[in-house]
Formats: C-alpha cells, sequence, structure tokens
C-alpha cells in the first residue's frame, strides 16, 4: 500500500474534520487568504509566477483567475497534490521539488514568487528565501502567507503550569490537548518564528524592500458536530483531539466544556497570519 501523504490527507479531509459541509466554509476562507496575498504584488500580462507549496493549486489558480496570461509554475513534494493541481489547471507546469530547491525553476525566470502556508513547515526556511529570489528576476516579487503558531506553542508551559496547580481533569485535558498539537521537536518549524523572523530571512536572503502585516482574527468557529471538531487537525503535523491520548476523565470534562459551544457555533479561536512581500533589488 502506498504510505500515506498527510499533505493530500490534510487539504483534503483533516482541515475540515472530515466533514463536506465545513468543505465550502473552510475552501471560502482560504482563497480568502490566497486573493489577499496576491494583492500585494502586480501579476504583469504574459508574465511567470511560481507557486512554491502549491498544494492542490490555490494560489496558482487565483492568480491565473486575475490574470489569465501567466504562465505558472506549480512546484510541491506531494506527488498526490501536484496530481491534483495539474487536473485543475492543465496548462501549468508542475514540479515535485521543495521549497529549499526549486530545480527546474531557471535563474531570474519569475516575475512572483508565491507561498502560502508552505515556509511554516521548511525547517531551512533562509535557503526557501535564497531559493525564492535566485528565480526572481530583477525587480520581480515575492508574496507569503504563513500561519504563525508560536503563541499557541508558548502557551503550552503556562497550561502545564495551571493544570499541575489545580489538578482538575479540564486543565489536564486542556493541556494535554494543546501540548500534543503545538509542542516538541517535531512542531519546530512550524511553532519557531514569528512574523519579524520573516522580515529578517527575507533582508538576510538579499531582499530589498520588504513589507510584513500581521493579522490576528478573534472569531467564533463555524457550528460543527462535536464529530467533526474531535476530527480536524489545525495543521497537517498536528493530532486530530479523538487521536490524543486523555483518560475518560479528562476526555469528558472537555466534551462538557466544549460541545454545547462547537454546536452552537460559540467556540472562540484566534488567527494569526504573516503576510510578507517584497521585492528582488533590479
Ligand atoms: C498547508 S498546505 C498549503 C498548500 C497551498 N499553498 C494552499 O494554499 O492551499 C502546505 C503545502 O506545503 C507543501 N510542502 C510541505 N513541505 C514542503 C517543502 N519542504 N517544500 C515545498 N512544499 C512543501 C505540502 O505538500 C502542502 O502542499
Amino acid at each position: 500500500m502506498a504510505p500515506r501523504d498527510i499533505w493530500f490527507e490534510w487539504l483534503n479531509h483533516g482541515r475540515f474534520g472530515r466533514d463536506e459541509r465545513l468543505r465550502a466554509r473552510v475552501e471560502a476562507e482560504t482563497a480568502r487568504l490566497a486573493g489577499r496575498l496576491l494583492d500585494h504584488v502586480p501579476l504583469p500580462a504574459g508574465g511567470a509566477l511560481v507557486d512554491v507549496g502549491c498544494g492542490a493549486g490555490l494560489v496558482g489558480l487565483t492568480a491565473l483567475a486575475l490574470q489569465p496570461d501567466l504562465k505558472v509554475t506549480f512546484c510541491d513534494v506531494s506527488g498526490p497534490l501536484l496530481a491534483q493541481a495539474r487536473a485543475r489547471a492543465p496548462g501549468g507546469r508542475f514540479l515535485e521539488v521543495p521549497a529549499t530547491a526549486l530545480a527546474g525553476v531557471a535563474d531570474a525566470s519569475q516575475d512572483v514568487a508565491a507561498a502560502r502556508a508552505v515556509l511554516a513547515y521548511v525547517a531551512d526556511k533562509g535557503r526557501a528565501f535564497d531559493e525564492m529570489l535566485r528565480v526572481l528576476r530583477p525587480g520581480g516579487w515575492m508574496t507569503l502567507a504563513e500561519p504563525v503558531w508560536r503563541d499557541e506553542a508558548l502557551a503550552v508551559p503556562a497550561m502545564a503550569a495551571v493544570a499541575i496547580s489545580r489538578g482538575d481533569a479540564l486543565a489536564r485535558a486542556r493541556h494535554k490537548w494543546k501540548q500534543a498539537q503545538f509542542s516538541g521537536e517535531a512542531m519546530a518549524a512550524l511553532t519557531g518564528y514569528s512574523e519579524r523572523d520573516l522580515l529578517m530571512l527575507a533582508r538576510a536572503a538579499g531582499f530589498g524592500e520588504v513589507h510584513v502585516r500581521l493579522e490576528i482574527d478573534v472569531e467564533a468557529s463555524p457550528a460543527m458536530s462535536w464529530a467533526a471538531f474531535c476530527a480536524l487537525m489545525p495543521h497537517p503535523l498536528a493530532p486530530s483531539l479523538k487521536e490524543i491520548a486523555l483518560s475518560a476523565e479528562e476526555r469528558a470534562a472537555l466534551e462538557a466544556a466544549l460541545r454545547p459551544h462547537v454546536e452552537a457555533g460559540t467556540n472562540w479561536r484566534t488567527r494569526r497570519v504573516a503576510y510578507v512581500w517584497a521585492q528582488k533589488p533590479a
């Protein structure tokens, strides 16, 4: 059996808890984020754009809807996702390459290098910035939109302290839940940076003009079933709540506290997205 592709699984199922009713909401929201990412850069007619970590092709397809004359190169490490992108954008070019080595994309060949929610998963982010700079023509633009999960990781030790001092099942459950999703070596690439680090990396790579905008949205999650909530993965590396080892008492305490809010659409969540756009010096 072919090994499970975590990227394909997350984009096609995990991010909406395998709940098809949530899919439309999530897809509309990510399409809005892709549009915002492209708002920051020019998309010249007849120009070239490389969608780094393209997944199923969202950013490249959004760019093509805005500027049908673009030549888009879709790059990703996931073969199954590249196949999905190819089915949606048959006129594109498709390369199975990592963000840190864009083999097949020539030096100074691109007007725009775009990545949405990709560098978060790349350990050597500096190398990815170097590669984007390499493939851009002088005067070309890089544009990124990356989740910032650092605050979630920093909250985990504080939750541990609460769990120890209060000792109740709910506090223990909350701590174990967030610890499993946001801490540890496996999450280091994802949780170890802020928007300021992205700015420094862009400057260190050799970009000239750099702009950074951090957006923080605190909003109620859409109403969903408890089963969908338990199957949701906040990012591709995170186990879902139902996969996390909790005692029966801890699980029951969490369900009693959260389920009414999850089902009523009054469960608050905070999303942080760093937009970075930067120009290669002419
Ligand atoms: C959260 S998804 C985002 C996909 C797409 N950019 C979008 O906006 O829908 C993360 C993507 O990064 C890709 N990815 C993970 N590690 C990568 C790497 N080292 N280099 C390039 N892409 C990578 C995954 O295969 C996946 O398609």
